[in-house]
């Protein structure tokens, strides 16, 4: 059995050698190493570019290191029949509890301010509604945006969810579909955005959904930068529609250096860490997701065909 690895940097080696480890029984190639294109039947990769998978012709199953398998499926000659598995795990799920409380709590109790403040020596007592007073907005409640939902009604705020599909979640207000979506945004005074990107949602925090939101409303984007509209953005936070952002990814990552986003005293800009797969823990989540492949077993991170996340 081969396998190719395609990953970005200077991790390349590591992942080829803990793969390696892992699934003793596989040949593991890096991408631009030496072998034979009709031997290699599992593609493990982050970022493929367009046009690279199709070039395996005896490939069983693609997996996308991410919880996100938009980086795969933008490709237009993706083989159609080859099954795709994205990477998940507990670590990914306690990044992101960590990452999105955080942001909602400095938000919440206005940090930036208080900050601001102590840079003038000055005394400034913000005294803010508790948690419970605050409407807070989780846009996608896939397994990350649940589960950011539920901790933050265990901190005691007042939370909304927002799916495509109806959903339950304990101490959790659902709302689904395009009708109830003016609803859900109304009552948002911290909208998180944990949406997966399709072609529905590519653009989806614009102008329009700015307009919805109550104003001075905060927002935090988690999920891919193709969701954002930037300049509907920095229009919004001009306008003080929008009183903040906290931004974690980006259409173009890096983010380049003369980015309006950089400097603007309402964005506060994060490299794309919110939670990042832990080469250790996501390696061995890959290992497991393949055993199982390969004996034909359920495979909990198998994306449904036709399903588009
Ligand atoms: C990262 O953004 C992922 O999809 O896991």
């Amino acid at each position: 059995m081969k396998a190719v690895i395609k990953v970005g940097g200077s991790r390349a080696a590591w992942w080829k050698n803990h793969m390696s480890d892992l699934l003793p029984e596989m040949d593991v190639f890096l991408a631009d190493e030496d072998y034979d294109r009709d031997d290699i039947e599992y593609a493990i990769v982050w970022l493929p570019e367009p046009g690279w998978l199709k070039t395996f012709p005896n490939l069983r199953c693609i997996v996308s290191i991410g919880a996100g398998i938009d980086h795969v499926l933008r490709d237009p000659e993706l083989p159609q029949d080859v099954p795709i598995i994205r990477t998940t795990g507990t670590d990914l799920s306690v990044r992101m509890r960590e990452y999105v409380s955080l942001h909602v709590l400095r938000l919440h109790r206005r940090l930036p301010e208080v900050e601001a403040a102590q840079s003038v020596r000055e005394w400034r007592q913000i005294v803010e509604p508790p948690a419970h007073a605050r409407k807070i907005g989780i846009m996608g409640l896939g397994n990350l945006g649940a589960d950011c939902a539920r901790t933050l009604a265990t901190i005691g705020f007042d939370v909304a969810g927002w799916a495509r599909s109806e959903k339950s979640i304990d101490g959790v207000t659902c709302f689904s579909g395009d009708k109830s979506r003016a609803e859900f945004l109304r009552r948002s005074e911290i909208l998180v955005c944990m949406l997966p990107l399709t072609p529905a949602t590519e653009g989806i925090l614009n102008a329009e959904l700015f307009a919805e939101l109550p104003e001075g409303a905060k927002v935090i984007n988690v999920a891919r930068g193709q969701h954002l509209v930037e300049a509907d953005l920095l229009q919004a936070l001009d306008s003080g529609q929008i009183g903040a952002a906290t931004l974690d990814v980006f259409h173009q990552e890096p983010l380049p250096d003369d980015h309006p986003f950089w400097d603007h005293p309402d964005i506060l800009v994060t490299p794309h860490i919110a939670s990042l797969i832990d080469p250790v823990a996501g390696g061995e989540r890959i290992a497991d997701n393949l055993k199982r492949f390969i004996v034909g077993e359920t495979v909990e991170d198998l994306v449904t065909p036709g399903k588009g996340y």
